[in-house]
């Protein structure tokens, strides 16, 4: 077996063209997709996180409104500037870009965004929406791995699926993102005893963990799906997953490449969620 290879790259630029037509269309109609983008500090790995989700906004047609802040920002003026923005009629999507530095509380922070403004699906309400079936924003990993998974064409009810690592912005939601599609969801994370045999039994499994060689090869059902979300530097320095990519390219019937597969649809997701943003607020 030789696994098809789930191009997020390409798929993210058909999505970006597509929100770039919605865009033209809300603009049409006198509405202007903003998008706040807060960047508090240097952490070099945000800087350029950031550089890339403005870089999406722009081709897309959306206005990216920039916030950079220094790190001794006060846990008030940020919370400040938050209530500024939900009240700014021009922002229709806000994003604190994470991790915020070690003196701040982001859980109160990414709380005081307003809900509807909350494209990065991080908001409680958005999380407790999605774990009723009833979603708003979803976070923009987990919906990008979706998006991947619809192109597969298969179904997913029924099937099992593993996903590796349990924190908020990937593991849970896409936990229930699977829930919500009808899959069995088994979701293992560090402290999960025998991950090797929950991986055995995967018709599906989504690595989130960010740890090199996490997922291993001959752990993995043949003709698995495999969706890596592990952006991770391996010992020669090269760009890796958190799966055995090259290993699983004979076991597995489809998988996403690092880089070129999650990656790119986390921004494409994102910008899905600032025209759904913005047209809920026209
Ligand atoms: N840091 C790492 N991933 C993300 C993300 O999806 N959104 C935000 N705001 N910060 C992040």
């Amino acid at each position: 077996m030789s696994a098809h290879i789930l191009d997020g790259k390409a798929l993210a630029a058909s999505l970006r063209k597509q929100v770039a037509g919605e865009c033209q269309e809300l603009r049409a109609g006198g509405i202007e997709p903003g998008l706040a983008v807060v960047l508090v500090g240097d952490d070099p790995a945000s800087q350029i996180y950031v550089k890339h989700k403005e870089r999406a906004a722009h081709e897309c047609g959306v206005s990216a409104l920039d916030y950079r802040r220094g790190a001794d920002i006060s846990q008030e003026e940020l919370l400040q500037l938050v209530h500024t923005l939900n009240a700014d009629a021009k922002v229709h999507g806000i994003l604190v870009q994470l991790p915020l530095p070690a003196h701040l509380d982001a859980t109160q922070i990414l709380d005081a965004i307003d809900p509807a403004k909350d494209v990065d699906g991080f908001h409680p309400d958005n999380i407790g929406r999605l774990a009723q079936g009833r979603p708003r924003f979803v976070a923009a990993t987990p919906m990008g791995c979706m998006s991947l998974l619809a192109t597969t064409g298969q179904s997913l009810a029924g099937k099992h699926a593993v996903v590796v690592g349990r924190s908020n912005i990937v593991g849970k939601p896409m936990a229930l993102l699977l829930t919500n599609a009808n899959a069995t969801v088994t979701l293992c994370h560090s402290r999960t005893e025998g991950l090797a045999q929950h991986i055995a039994r995967a018709d599906i499994v989504v690595a989130a963990v960010g740890k090199v060689d996490a997922v291993l090869a001959s752990w993995l059902k043949p003709g698995a799906i495999v969706i890596d979300v592990g952006m991770n530097r391996n010992a020669e320095g090269k760009l890796c997953g958190d799966v055995q990519y090259e290993e699983m390219l004979e076991h597995a019937s489809a998988i996403t490449p690092v880089p070129g597969g999650v990656g790119p649809m986390t921004i494409a997701s994102l910008m899905q969620n600032v025209v759904k943003a913005a047209r809920a607020a026209g």
